[in-house]
C-alpha cells in the first residue's frame, strides 16, 4: 500500500502525543494504568505507520516475530512476581540494547554518510554497553551471580582503555564501513565495557544501575533512529533517555548520594563515623501496644523494606480498616526510595488496594507528623533515621527523612535490633516516645489485628 509521507509524519506526530499524555498519566498511581494503555495505542499506531511507510511487502517475518515476542510478553506479565519486576525491567532494557546495537548493524550500507556511519556507531557502543550490563544487573538483582561489588586493582584504567579502544575502532569503522573487522571489534568491546562497567556495583545498588540503563537503552534506540531516519524512533526514545536519567536523578537525591559515588564506590566504602546513641531500647507487647492504637485519632503507617520481606500487605490493609472502624483517621507515609526499588511500596499497598489518596508522599506527611498520636514504622529503618537530619557525621546526613519520631508515639515493627540497607545505628529506637514491637512484621501486625478485631 503506497502511504504519503504527510500520513506517516501525521501518524507519528499523533503517535508522540499519545507517548507524552501516557507518561503524563503514568505519574500518578491513580491513572497510571489508563497512561500505559494510551501509550500502548501510540506504540501501535507508530509501529503500523513505520510498516506501511517502509513499503513492505513480505509480512510473515514481522508477523512472527510479533507473535512470538507479544507471547512471551504476555507469559512474562503474568508469570513474574511484583518483587521481581526490576530484574523484569533489566531484561528489557537489555533486550532494547540488543536491538538497537542490530538496527544500527542493519543500517550499514555502502553509500552511507559521515552522520549515518556516526549514528550507527553511537547505536552500536550504548546499545552493546545497556544489553550486557543490564543482563550483569538482571543477575545481580535475581542472585543468579553474586551480587557483591566486583573490584580490582587498576579497574579504572582497564575499563577507560576499553573506552578508548571503542572509539578508536568506531573511527576505524567509519573510514572503512565496507570492512567487517572494525565492526566486529566494536561490538565486541561495547559488550565487554556493559560487563566491566557493572560488576563493580553492589547488588543492592542495582535499582539505580537500571534506572541508567534503561535511559542508556533510550539513547541507543536514539541513536538508532536517526541511523534509519525515522522520526517517531527518535522522539519516543529521547522521551525514555530523559526520563531514565530524570528516575535516577529522583533516587540519588533521595540517597542523598550523587551518581558518581553509586557508579564508582560501593556504598561500604563512604567513611563513617560511629553514630553516638543515647536512651534505652524499650520493648512493647502487641497487648500493649494495642491499648494506645485503640485510643489513637491520627495514626500514620510508615512501611519499608521489611514489609516487603515480611509480605505484611495485606494484614496492614485489614489493620487500616480495623483502625478506621475504631474512629481513627490512617495515612502511609511513603518515602521515594522505600524498599529497594522506585515505587516499591506503592506497588505492594496497591496490591492489597489500599486507595490511593491514603498514600501522602513525605513531604506531604512530614508537617502532619507532629499531630500524629501514633506512628507504626513496618520494616522500615534508614528512612525513618533522624540521624540522617540530626548527625552531621552520618553516612546518610542530609538524606531526606520521615520524621516519625514527632509524633506522640512511635512502634517500630522489626525482628531484632539489626541495622537496614546502609548499617549504621538509628537513634530512634533509643527516643523517649519510641516502643520496639519485636518480630516479623507480619505475626506482629497479626496479634494487633486480633486485638482490635476482638476488642
Ligand atoms: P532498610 O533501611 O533496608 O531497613 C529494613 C528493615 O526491615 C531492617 O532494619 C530489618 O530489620 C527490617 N525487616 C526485614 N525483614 C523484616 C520482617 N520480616 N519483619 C519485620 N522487619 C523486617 O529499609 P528502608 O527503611 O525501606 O530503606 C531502604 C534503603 O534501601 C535505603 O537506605 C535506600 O537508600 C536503599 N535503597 C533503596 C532503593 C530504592 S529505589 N528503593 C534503591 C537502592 C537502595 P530486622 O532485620 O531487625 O528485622
Amino acid at each position: 500500500m503506497d502511504v504519503s509521507p504527510f500520513t506517516t509524519e501525521f501518524a507519528y506526530v499523533i503517535a508522540a502525543a499519545l507517548f507524552i499524555y501516557g507518561l503524563k498519566l503514568l505519574g500518578s498511581a491513580a491513572t497510571a494504568r489508563r497512561g500505559n494503555t494510551i501509550s500502548s495505542i501510540g506504540m501501535l499506531l507508530a509501529i503500523v505507520a513505520a510498516l506501511l511507510d517502509q513499503g513492505i511487502v513480505e509480512y510473515q517475518w514481522i508477523f512472527a516475530g510479533f507473535l512470538v515476542g507479544g507471547a512471551i510478553g504476555a507469559a512474562a506479565s503474568r508469570l513474574v512476581q511484583m518483587t521481581a519486576m526490576p530484574e523484569m525491567v533489566a531484561l528489557f532494557n537489555g533486550f532494547g540494547g540488543l536491538a538497537s546495537l542490530l538496527v544500527g548493524a542493519a543500517a550499514i550500507t555502502g553509500d552511507a554518510g559521515l552522520f549515518t556511519l556516526v549514528t550507527i556507531v553511537l547505536s552500536i557502543f550504548i546499545g552493546g554497553v545497556t544489553f550486557t550490563g543490564s543482563l550483569v544487573a538482571y543477575g545481580k538483582l535475581s542472585e543468579k551471580i553474586s551480587s557483591a561489588a566486583v573490584q580490582f586493582g587498576g579497574q579504572q584504567v582497564v575499563n577507560s582503555v576499553i573506552v578508548i579502544a571503542i572509539f578508536v575502532s568506531g573511527y576505524m569503522f567509519t573510514q572503512n564501513p565496507e570492512t567487517p573487522l572494525w565492526l566486529f571489534v566494536m561490538i565486541g568491546l561495547s559488550l565487554a565495557f556493559g560487563i566491566m562497567a557493572v560488576i563493580p556495583i553492589g547488588g543492592a545498588d542495582m535499582p539505580v544501575v537500571i534506572s541508567l540503563l534503561n535511559s542508556y537503552s533510550g539513547l541507543a534506540a536514539c541513536a538508532a533512529g536517526f541511523a534509519i531516519n525515522n522520526n517517531i524512533l527518535i522522539v519516543a526514545r529521547s522521551l525514555v533517555g530523559a526520563s531514565g536519567i530524570i528516575l535516577t536523578q529522583i533516587m540519588c537525591k533521595a540517597m542523598n548520594r550523587s551518581l558518581s559515588n553509586v557508579l564508582f564506590s560501593g556504598f561500604a566504602s563512604v567513611s563513617s563515623e560511629e553514630t553516638v546513641v543515647e536512651g534505652e531500647i524499650k520493648p512493647i507487647s502487641a497487648e500493649d501496644a494495642y491499648y494506645i492504637l485503640e485510643a489513637a485519632t491520627n495514626v500514620a503507617i510508615i512501611p519499608g523494606y521489611g514489609m516487603a520481606v515480611a509480605q505484611a500487605q495485606h494484614v496492614v490493609k485489614e489493620l487500616t480498616e480495623l483502625l478506621e472502624k475504631n474512629g481513627a483517621e490512617v495515612s502511609f507515609g511513603i518515602h521515594p526510595v522505600a524498599g529497594r526499588m522506585p515505587g516499591h511500596m506503592n506497588v505492594l499497598l496497591a496490591e492489597a488496594d489500599v486507595p490511593y489518596d491514603q498514600l501522602l508522599e513525605m513531604d506531604e506527611i512530614n508537617p502532619r507528623m507532629e499531630n500524629m498520636d501514633v506512628a507504626i514504622v513496618i520494616g522500615a529503618n534508614d528512612v525513618v533515621n533522624p540521624a540522617a537530619r540530626d548527625v552531621e557525621s552520618s553516612p546518610i546526613y542530609g538524606m531526606p527523612v520521615i520524621n516519625v519520631d514527632q509524633a506522640r508515639t512511635v512502634f517500630v515493627l522489626k525482628r531484632s535490633m539489626a541495622s537496614g540497607f546502609a548499617g549504621i545505628e538509628n537513634p530512634l529506637f533509643y527516643k523517649d516516645n519510641t516502643r520496639m514491637l519485636f518480630g516479623d512484621a507480619k505475626e506482629s501486625i497479626g496479634s494487633l489485628v486480633r486485638e482490635l478485631g476482638n476488642s
